[in-house]
């Protein structure tokens, strides 16, 4: 049974050490369905998704199927896909442009909002049958962030923009560079990968660590025929951490001038390097430089700086994820340029993106061997820059540190810890 006892020795933020049981036990994926994915903020998906009355699109909240609308007031709405009749699924299409939702096993028909507005033969329901008392159950707090619609069970939660703390800083990077703002760009690439959820969500927050020997073939192929690293001096330690309380983590390396990532489209690389001083002026020079990171929104949001992927983790059963990938473009950029990043996410990023097959080949890998009795009480070792000093980004608030570290992922587990035991024994 998962009591307070088990769980503080599952994971201790303070000496870095952590069971690969979190991987892999049902009773601890099971529990986080109700205590991280219950009470956190969730993304939705992009309001450039839903540019008129009546466009919808469905997502998810970890496993719940939620229907999201732009409705008749101009205001967005989400409710859970689950036909209050014997819960069948309310919308089977991924996306479109409704006045109604019918369900597709007895009829019962649904409005923007999620409320019943017709039953077939309802008179044999009788005189006291009221649609009022069956509508959808609603998704309770959905906010926006400049384009990007969270979503949460959480009556209680802090608002979204302060849920997001310091890391708004960082997301304003990719999604605030210019006038007009952004949107996302050639639908959603679905996949499913046989991993736990927190392998990649962790990674996003706190790993650059693994970068130079996971992808080194990746990065290699990229590299210009003169590259010369003595001459070139590419230290991959030059970088910063950040990590915030809610916990989420990030991590970027430093930059004077826009150091584009070398996977990405020709294109996409002029345009970030055009419209450098522009975002400058918008976002400041420490920002509008740095525009390579990896980032994670605490629980499962993540999304690279400079290559534009945005994504979510949705968990499948602990042993499983589909995510969910988008391309971010700035709404004001040329068609051919939106589709450089759309191209340049796809080749490094996409579902066989030769920089994402190297990220899930490990994570697939942990999750197979970790199914061994021995293995999956295995105590994993996070304790890299345990001592590292500890300042407050001049620029964002965030706590910061060392590039190469495992604080923003001890960070991650200090969160998940402190959700996860609340209530328990
Ligand atoms: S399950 Fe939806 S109408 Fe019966
Ligand atoms: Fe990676």
């Amino acid at each position: 049974m998962l009591t307070s006892e088990r769980l503080a020795a599952l994971a201790d933020p303070d000496t870095g050490d952590v069971s690969a049981a979190i991987y892999t036990d049902e009773e601890v994926y099971r529990r986080e369905l109700d205590a991280i994915f219950r009470t956190s903020w969730l993304f939705l998906g992009h309001e450039s998704q839903l540019r008129k009355a009546g466009d919808f699109f469905t997502s998810y909240m970890a496993e719940d199927s939620v229907v999201v609308t732009r409705n008749r007031t101009g205001g967005i709405s989400a409710f859970l896909n689950v036909c209050r009749h014997r819960g069948m699924k309310i919308c089977r299409a991924e996306l479109g442009n409704a006045r109604a939702f019918q369900c597709t096993y007895h009829g019962w028909s649904y409005g923007l909002e999620g409320d019943l507005k017709a039953v077939p033969n309802q008179e044999a329901y009788g005189p006291d049958f009221a649609l009022e008392d069956w509508a959808a159950i609603p998704v309770p707090r959905v906010e926006s962030y400049k384009g990007m619609i969270f979503a949460t069970w959480n009556t209680d939660a802090v608002d979204l923009i302060d849920y997001l703390g310091e890391s708004a800083y960082y997301l304003d990077g990719v999604i605030d560079r210019l006038p007009g703002g952004s949107e996302v760009f050639g639908g959603i690439h679905k996949w499913v990968i046989d991993c736990n959820w927190k392998m990649p969500a962790e990674q996003f927050a706190s790993d650059m660590y693994h970068a130079a020997t996971s992808h080194v073939s990746a990065i290699a192929v990229n590299l210009p025929e003169d590259f010369d690293p003595l001459k070139h001096g590419l230290d991959q330690r030059d970088g910063v951490q950040y990590w915030s309380d809610e916990g989420h983590g990030g991590g970027y390396f430093l930059a004077d001038k826009p150091n584009p990532a070398i996977w990405l489209h020709p294109r996409a690389k002029e345009w970030l390097i055009s419209t450098y001083e522009e975002a400058e002026a918008r976002l400041g020079a420490h920002r509008a430089a740095h525009v390579s990171g990896h980032n994670t929104i605490f629980p499962n949001f993540s999304w690279l700086a400079g290559t534009n992927t945005i994504r979510v983790w949705h968990p499948r059963g602990a042993g499983k994820i589909e995510v969910w990938a988008w391309t971010i473009v700035d709404s004001g950029a040329p068609a051919d340029v939106k589709n450089a990043f759309r191209k340049g996410s796809l080749r490094a990023f996409g579902p066989s993106g030769l920089l994402e097959q190297d990220d899930g080949e490990n994570w697939v890998e942990i999750q197979k061997t970790m199914q061994g009795s021995v293995s999956r009480d295995t105590t994993l070792c996070y304790r890299m820059a345990l001592d590292a000093p500890i300042r407050r980004s001049e620029h964002s608030g965030a706590h910061e540190g060392p590039l190469f570290s495992d604080t923003a992922a001890r960070n991650f587990y200090r969160r998940w810890s402190a959700l996860m035991g609340s209530g328990l024994a």
